[in-house]
């Protein structure tokens, strides 16, 4: 048998570079040994992306894109299509589950200056794949033709109308119709099903190349490729397969009991991850009292609000959302610090990103609570206000107390490591 396997691989690797690419990204690609908790969090957005592709190809087998068809479509394979129900919880408890991951996985990177030389190119392609998930949330969101999809896609669709000059006729075109419409519908299942998962899984093997291309960053954030023995293999790196792999396997099935638990237990999350006005099909003539997306949306959709509008347009607020985003893919280059990990970074990078998971989060829940009631004593449009400020001022204010700040030394050799 073992004969039979090396003929086997001797044969593929004359002709495909088989054996050689699983040394280059496993056994040979040696990763720091030093990994902890926060280092699960990449390998589980791939968990979840797969989820996201198969338990999709099988929800369009049963589901049908038209305006007439698409809520009656859902309700069918909620009730008649074998473990249909199951399928779709999968996929829409998947796509918040795919946002916690994301969202846990890129303060990893703010935590331990993942996104500094020689690894901005991870990030920038990570900031592609961060656009591409909200594009195909906000896509799929419009597919069950429930009331909150289409009021959801009326409000944000009605954002593009708000720029100066050419606004509407960007909606009417982007629309395909006067109205949101089938047309609509047709045209967000062509991204939701197609161009945007391609774009999706291109960006993420993009990821990965640059990844493995200058090795992996950790916890303390030191280069471990500074530090080599006399066979080349860097002092502080351990084989990816088998340690990782098993590692890995470990933390893969701790979230698949949790997800499970949520798939069949809370698959609705209570109203946040399936809102409770798209269980009434799409109507026009009804808007729901209180229109709000869902919540991986939420702390920009506050800061949306918070700003004032100008000459009755909601441009300015487009512009700090989308600014908002934006200012992420610059953050390399705003990080003067000598240092990477906040380990040895000083106190005020700390309490600044302290500031930032604070204000992101209090913003997520004020997206999701009427503009005019309270949070903490003050009006949630005063908060929202401030909390906007201390998000950029996360950003803007970088490049001044990472070079200002006193930093510790980084030791040579990594910390900790439990393999
Ligand atoms: C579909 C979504 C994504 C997938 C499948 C994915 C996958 C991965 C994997 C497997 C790793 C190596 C393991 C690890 O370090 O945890 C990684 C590293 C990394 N990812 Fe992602 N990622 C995704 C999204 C993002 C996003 C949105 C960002 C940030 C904008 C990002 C930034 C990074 C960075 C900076 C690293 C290097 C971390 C280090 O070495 O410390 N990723 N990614």
């Amino acid at each position: 048998m073992n004969k039979l396997f090396t003929n086997l691989m001797g044969w593929v690797d004359a002709r495909f570079p088989a054996t050689e690419t699983f040394e280059y990204h496993m056994s040979k690609y040696y990763a720091p040994k030093n990994f902890n908790f926060w280092y699960f969090f990449g390998v589980l957005s791939m968990v979840v992306l797969v989820n996201q592709l198969v338990t999709g190809i099988w929800l369009t087998m049963s589901y049908n894109p038209s305006g007439e068809g698409a809520f009656d479509s859902v309700e069918y394979i909620m009730r008649d299509v074998e473990y249909g129900w199951l399928l779709r919880y999968l996929h829409s408890t998947g796509a918040s589950a795919f946002f916690v991951v994301v969202y846990l996985h890129m303060f990893r990177g703010l935590l331990y200056g993942s996104y500094k030389k020689p690894r901005e190119l991870i990030w920038l392609f990570g900031m592609g794949i961060y656009l591409c998930l909200m594009a195909e949330g906000f896509f799929g969101y419009l597919l069950p033709w429930g009331n909150m999809s289409y009021w959801g896609a009326q409000v944000i669709l009605n954002l593009a109308g708000a720029v100066p000059f050419v606004g509407p006729d960007l909606v009417q075109w982007v629309r395909g119709d006067f109205l949101i419409s089938g047309a609509t519908l047709n045209r967000f299942f062509a991204l939701h099903v197609v161009a945007i998962p391609l774009v999706l899984v291109a960006l993420v093997f993009l990821h990965l190349v640059a990844l493995h291309h200058v090795g992996s960053n950790n916890p303390d954030g030191i280069e471990i490729k500074k530090n080599k023995g006399p066979d080349g293999v860097p002092l502080d790196g351990i084989p990816f397969h088998p340690y990782y792999t098993v590692h890995d396997l470990v933390g893969i099935v701790v979230f698949l009991a949790v997800f499970c638990t949520v798939i069949f237990f809370f698959p609705d999350g209570g109203g946040y991850f399936l809102e409770r006005p798209n269980f009434e099909p799409a109507n026009p003539l009804k808007t729901p009292p209180h229109i709000a997306p869902v919540w991986y949306y939420t702390p920009f959709y506050a800061m949306l609000r918070a700003v004032p509008s100008m000459f009755a347009s909601a441009f300015p607020g487009v512009v700090v959302m989308g600014a908002a985003i934006a200012i992420l893919f610059v953050l390399p280059w705003l990080d003067r610090s000598p240092v990477k990990s906040i380990r040895y970074k000083g106190w005020m990078s700390k309490v600044w990103l302290a500031i930032l998971v604070f204000s992101f989060v209090v913003l997520g829940y004020l997206g999701v609570q009427p503009s005019d009631g309270q949070t903490f004593g003050l009006g949630n449009t005063t908060l929202a206000r401030i909390l906007t400020v201390l998000y950029f001022a996360y950003f803007i204010l970088m490049p001044f107390y990472t070079s200002l700040e006193k930093c510790k030394p980084v030791p040579d050799r990594v910390t900790g490591g439990s393999h």
